[in-house]
């Protein structure tokens, strides 16, 4: 049997990494035996462990090229999870479709835009893979709705890869993303 691809998308703060490790604890519930990924730009909080902004966190192989999740795979694993998926290189959804096509289900999360509304490329094409894409949302900085659907970045510096936190991004809707704009 084929695994299955389930892909969580959305802005920064939209719980994304929070739903992936409630995904984690279901198998390991479950004593399913499986591994964790993370790209190791993400030093934000932790190198070995994928943790949320509200610190829960799960044990993660840090790596910067998608191939090396085949070389830490044994075939013993129900699943994979893989979180910041934004922040690598495209072939990372030829690494998953061989994972699903040999049995392995995968849970990715990462951002769906950069901070300017441009889409994250590996994001796209790994979306277009998945039998489930979950969106999320934030509570928008500006007007409080529950709409944030763009990160907005508050410094202006650096490229659209950039890692950071509170320092750097706020989330929010559509509506006031445009007015921040205008206001530039
Ligand atoms: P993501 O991986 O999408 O950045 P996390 O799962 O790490 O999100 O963190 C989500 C948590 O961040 C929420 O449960 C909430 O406690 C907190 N949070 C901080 N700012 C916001 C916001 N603007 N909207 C929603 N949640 C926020
Ligand atoms: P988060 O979605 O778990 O909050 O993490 C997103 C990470 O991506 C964070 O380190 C900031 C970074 N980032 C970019 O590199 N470019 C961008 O355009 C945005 C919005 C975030
Ligand atoms: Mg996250
Ligand atoms: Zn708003």
């Amino acid at each position: 049997k084929t695994g299955k691809l389930v892909v969580i998308v959305g802005p920064m703060y939209s719980g994304k990494t929070s739903e992936l490790i409630q995904f984690v604890e279901i198998y390991s519930l479950g004593k399913k035996k499986f591994k964790a990924f993370k790209p190791v730009i993400d030093d934000r909080y932790d190198d070995t462990h994928i943790v949320s902004h509200t610190n829960t966190k799960v044990k993660a192989f840090p790596i910067t090229n998608p191939e090396e999740i085949k070389n830490k795979i044994s075939g013993d694993e129900s699943a994979v999870f893989i979180d910041e998926i934004q922040f690598f290189s495209e072939n990372l959804a030829e690494v998953i479709q061989e994972l699903i096509f040999n049995g392995i289900d995968v849970y990715c999360s990462g951002l769906d835009l950069t901070y300017k509304n441009n889409p994250f490329k590996t994001t796209s094409l790994i979306m277009s893979y998945a039998d489930e894409v979950i969106k999320k949302k934030a509570v928008c900085h500006e007007c409080g709705e529950y709409a944030g659907t763009i990160s907005y970045k508050i410094v202006e510096n650096g490229g659209e890869i950039d890692v950071g936190g509170f320092d750097k991004y706020i989330a929010v809707c559509r509506n006031c993303y445009v007015k921040l704009k205008g206001g530039n």
